[in-house]
């Protein structure tokens, strides 16, 4: 162009002195144009890069204590900011076992291990964002057993903890004992969520329900409570039956904690039917401890709990002591646990598992973490198996003497000896009570975690309590994410140059 221009400037007539004269315009107005689009493109830039800045301040955090029977347990959650209400989204940082025992117990020992776990757990945390962390402690099973005991005592410990939590630089919420339909809800809410099971994603990138999609059932085996919770049939109703909306859709919940069979209690209630068997409280025969194991416990072990001390037998005392002789007797040991659950209250009865309690018909697959998932561990059954295959397993490990268990397994002593009882309650709860047989009990899966993060009631919790699954559907009108707004945008603007440029050509040209 500019050559062009150059060589008929060497012979100036008048038309060619225009001509120039409009070419050297054309070519200001498409330097123009280029200028103001590429200022253009820079600015839209700025304003998404700012806006990615201002809408992402980073990660979020939420702590919760999970204060179980036999221990309390720290969570610590992080999500993306820009994500809050979006389904998944939030994993688990780390987490902080504290030592033992519960705070329904709570002694000096626990408490230093308890300061302990903060102290790990703000480390995690950037100190601008302490403030803005929110921290809640539910109590379960353990405390609802000692407020049935000892209300007061009970107030006492909670006012403790609580006075401690709000002395953390957090964001203080709510210390607490949850019921167990709260736990049995919220352990669902987390399975599921874990899974992806409430939104999905669609090919416009909008969140919606998944079709036809099913929940999974949620398991949940503590120290001195259980937990089922499953969806039921929308027309399904009855005792223990929630209603619960989130993100637009409704699902009905059934859900039912029993307490006093935690994995802990029902061992208690095995011993204390032990005892009642016997007529001689020094030479006390147990099918489920191995053969070659003997032990001495005091009254209080077995009869001070709430659980037991309606089973005390005639002459007991607690300063009587009870000596127990390991047997490996696994058809003994299955009949022995089997007493514990009622199932003769619910002879005529259509819809229910033990002790005359109501439930429908387990359907769909199940989530079995906790106490389930440490049972099935042991012995090799982590994730679905056959029934036959987890009754011979139990059957196998029940056989096995103390010497034989000892040499095998690198646990404690304290642990190795219940878990053949353990590993029957877990058959006779899952197959007796809640009616799992051959055909649906591979639909049960045996695991502690999803993508690293546990499986616990305390996610559940958390996301109720922040608001964080919303009952109605807001996200769904979302149809487009940044990213893709920011896609379209450039190539809009890349377009727009592109015509420029080709309309200022073809300007110069007809100048010609
Ligand atoms: C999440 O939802 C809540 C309640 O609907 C709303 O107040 C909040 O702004 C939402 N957060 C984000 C990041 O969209
Ligand atoms: C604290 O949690 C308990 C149990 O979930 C609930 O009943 C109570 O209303 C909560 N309190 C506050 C102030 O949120
Ligand atoms: C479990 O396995 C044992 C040994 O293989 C067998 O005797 C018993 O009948 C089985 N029990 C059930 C309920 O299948």
């Amino acid at each position: 162009m500019v050559k062009r221009e150059s060589h008929s400037s060497d012979h100036l007539t008048g038309g060619s002195h225009r001509r120039i004269m409009t070419t050297k315009l054309a070519t200001a107005i498409a330097a123009f144009f280029l200028l103001a689009s590429i200022a253009v493109i820079i600015a839209i830039s700025t304003v998404q890069v700012k806006q990615r800045t201002y809408l992402s301040p980073g990660l979020k955090y939420g702590i919760v204590l999970d204060a179980g029977s036999s221990r309390t347990t720290v969570y610590l959650y992080e999500w993306p900011a820009e994500k809050e209400n979006n389904t998944g989204v939030v994993t688990q940082t780390t987490k902080c076992p504290v030592k033992g025992p519960g705070i329904s117990e709570i002694n000096a020992e626990a408490w230093n291990s308890l300061k302990k776990c903060m102290e790990n757990i703000t480390s995690f945390i950037p100190p601008h964002q302490h403030k803005s962390t929110p921290i809640s402690l539910g109590a379960t099973a353990g405390m609802r057993l000692l407020k049935q005991k000892n209300e007061k005592q009970s107030n006492d410990v909670l006012f403790e903890i609580q006075k401690y939590l709000r002395s953390l630089p957090f964001d203080f919420h709510n210390a607490s004992i949850i019921s167990g339909q709260e736990e049995g809800l919220y352990g669902w809410i987390t399975v599921n969520y874990l899974m992806g099971n409430f939104l999905e994603k669609n090919i416009w990138n909008a969140w919606v329900h998944p079709h036809g999609a099913r929940t999974v059932g949620s398991l949940d085996l503590g120290g001195a409570s259980t937990q089922i919770a499953f969806t039921a049939p929308s027309d399904t109703t009855g005792e223990d039956l929630i209603k619960i909306s989130l993100y637009g859709y409704e699902y009905n919940v059934y859900t039912h904690s029993f307490l006093c069979y935690g994995k802990n209690e029902a061992e208690k209630q095995v011993l204390a039917e032990l005892v009642k068997l016997s007529n001689d409280w020094l030479h006390i025969y147990h099918p489920c401890y191995p053969l070659g194991y003997k032990t001495t416990m005091n009254g209080e072990d077995i009869f001070s709990s709430e659980c037991t001390k309606h089973r005390t037998p005639t002459g007991y005392s607690p300063e009587k002591s009870f000596t127990f002789i390991g047997q490996s007797n696994p058809a003994a040991c299955k009949s022995l646990v089997n007493r514990i659950f009622d199932l003769s209250s619910c002879q005529g009865k259509e819809y229910c598992s033990f002790n005359g309690v109501y439930q429908p018909p387990v359907t769909g697959d199940f989530m079995a973490y906790a106490g389930f998932f440490y049972t099935a561990g042991i012995l090799d059954l982590k994730g679905s198996n056959s029934l036959e295959k987890f009754n011979s397993s139990v059957w196998s490990f029940c056989s096995k003497d103390w010497k034989t268990l000892k040499t095998t397994f690198n646990i404690t002593e304290k642990h190795l000896k219940s878990y053949c009882y353990s590993a029957n309650y877990v058959h006779t709860i899952l197959a007796d009570g809640y009616k799992f047989n051959a055909d649906n009990w591979e639909k049960l899966d045996f695991q502690k975690e999803v993508n690293k993060t546990s499986i616990a009631w305390s996610l559940g919790y958390m996301l109720a309590q922040s608001n964080m699954i919303p009952a109605e559907a807001k996200l769904l009108k979302l149809p487009i994410s940044n990213s893709v707004f920011a896609t379209l945008l450039f190539l809009f603007s890349a377009l727009t140059i592109i015509t420029l440029m080709f309309l200022i050509i073809t300007l110069v040209r007809i100048c010609y």
